[in-house]
This record gives structure tokens, sequence and C-alpha cells, in this order.
């Protein structure tokens, strides 16, 4: 698979690429911030965000970043296209293939889905999460939040906390944040933790106390409701108990750790308000702000077909 032609997951990038990425993100957060937005970068390409699942900001994210590099930008959205009367996803590439598409933004339940188009259509495709597989351009996100604070990239401790199982989220920020060289740690029940995943290099805890210690970073996860197949929790309340982090379970991590969500959240069983809304350790309107840079970025090294 070329990865230069396209985003599939973190798997397929290097230190190098993550980091010359990272680096034209934070050009585009300055830009972002000055107000000075329209770029031609993308002037006369075409971007189709195609969402098989719903998103938020994931979607208008792309949406935005792609209109402040001039590109024409579709949105597809499942209920609207063809593929709800039966289309197949070839019929779909085919389709998206004859309208000369430039750049195909996808998330999918299936994990996979975007490798197979990937395959069939000329744009390059960028996976916007595929089932529980990857979202690479979130850990290229949560990547530049952290940087951006923390002052690098390497060298820390990073709790990831909650539905680990279910979640493409922690799958990226896995692999990104252990291939720059950070010590990584996944906290949760073990119903919610894949047997065998410390083969990823990571360590498991199931207790938050020992898991959050001295970390510096902490990045709660939302419980996937939709994508358990039979009850893995016993109630949110009792997940919350446990797992959700508040303020006392917080105290365990250094004293400037950051606080991280991808959204959406569940507000009181993965994480506590007080937690979520507090201007000091909560960074998680800025992994937001941080989306669309990152996008931008991704958006136009794909364009140029530079992202080695
Ligand atoms: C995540 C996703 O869709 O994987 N959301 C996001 O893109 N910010 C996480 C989630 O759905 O919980």
């Amino acid at each position: 698979m070329a990865y230069s032609r396209h985003l599939l997951g973190i798997e397929g990038l290097n230190p190098v690429s993550v980091t010359s990425l990272l680096d034209l993100a934070a050009s585009y957060v300055l830009l972002n911030r000055s107000g000075k937005t329209q770029r031609d970068a993308l002037r006369g390409r075409t971007l189709v965000n195609l969402f098989f699942e719903d998103s938020t900001r994931t979607r208008t994210s792309f949406e935005l970043a792609g209109k402040r590099l001039g590109a024409d930008v579709i949105n597809m959205s499942v209920a609207t296209s063809s593929v709800t009367k039966g289309e197949t996803l070839l019929d779909t590439a085919a389709t998206l293939n004859a309208m000369n598409c430039d750049l195909l933004v996808v998330r999918h339940n299936r994990s996979g889905a975007p490798a197979l188009l990937a395959q069939k259509v000329d744009a390059a495709v960028i996976n916007a999460g595929d089932g529980t597989h990857e979202h690479p351009t979130q850990a290229l996100l949560d990547a530049l939040t952290i940087r951006r604070h923390k002052g690098r990239i390497s060298g820390l401790i990073v709790a990831i906390c909650g539905d680990v199982a279910h979640s493409r989220v922690a799958r990226s920020n896995i692999l990104l944040l252990t291939m720059m060289g950070n010590f990584v740690r996944l906290v949760g029940p073990p119903t919610l933790i894949p047997a065998g995943i410390e083969g990823l290099g990571v360590t498991v805890f199931h207790d938050m106390a020992a898991g959050l210690s001295g970390a510096d970073i902490v990045m709660a996860l939302r419980l996937q409701k939709e994508r358990m197949s039979a009850g893995l929790v016993p109630s949110a309340r009792e997940f919350f108990n446990f797992y959700g982090l508040d303020r006392a379970k917080l105290s365990h991590a250094a004293p400037d750790a950051l606080v991280m969500h991808p959204g959406p959240m569940n507000r009181g069983v993965e994480i506590d308000s007080d937690i979520a809304d507090d201007p000091v350790r909560s960074v998680i309107r800025e992994q937001v702000e941080m989306g669309v840079a990152v996008r931008m970025a991704v958006l136009e090294s794909l364009a140029k077909g530079n992202n080695r």
C-alpha cells in the first residue's frame, strides 16, 4: 500500500512523517488564529466527505479544513446517498471516480472499509475512523495538543483510560505514541482491554490509582455502547465509580497532567464535568481546534503526495 498516497492509519507513518505533519499543522494553528484563513493550496481540487457513521467534530473539521485550503467540499452522508438503496461500497467508489474526486475522507463502521476503497478509487483516501481499527487524524491532533503543552512528544507517561477494546482512537494513539517513544499505559476493566494488547508495547492496569500514578497525560475514552455486543460493564454508575475520571483519581497523576478526551463525552460516565471543564487541566476544547489544523496539514500533504 502506497502510504504516500493515502492516510489509512498511523501504521504506515514514521517518526519523520509524523513530525513533519505536526510542524505543518502548527503553522496552520497560527494562521487559523490570525483570521487570515483562506488559502489556495487545494484550489480546483474536490474533497468528498463520505460518512457512513455519525460524526460532528470530525466531519465538520474536515469540511472546514478543505474549505480553508480552497477545495470544493462535498458532504455525502449515508442517509442521503444511494448506499441506503443497496449500492455497494465498490459501486460508490466507481461513482466517485467518475466525478474526479481528488481527496476522499471516509468513516465507516467496518474496520478496513477505507483500505478497500483506497484500492478502487483514484482519489487519496483519508481514514476518518473505521470500526475499531484506526482513526489516524485523531491521534495526530492529540499529538499536536500534547506537543504544544509539553514541548515534546516523547518520553511522556500517557494513561489511556476506559473502553480501549472498542476504540479506534486508542489504537491509533497507541501506535503513534509508542512509535514516538512514550510510555503508554492502558487502564480499564479486563472486559474492555483486549487480551494480548501488551504486544503493542503498552502496560495494562486495572486500577486507576496505579495506572494514573505519575502520568503526564490522562486520556479518557467514551464508553462505546453502540459497539458492545454484550453488557461488558455492570452499569454506568459502577463504571464511573471505578474508572470515571474525577478529581480524586486525577490526584494520582503528575501535578501538571493534561486531561484529554476525543469526544463526544459521556459526562458522569467516563469523565466528571468538574474535570472536563477545568480550564487548567483539560485541553479537550483545544483538541478540537487542533483537529482543523491537523486535517489541513494532512489534506495538503496528501494533495502534494509528500507525506513520506
Ligand atoms: C471518536 C470516534 O468516532 O472514534 N470520536 C471522534 O472522532 N472524535 C471517539 C468516539 O466516538 O467515542
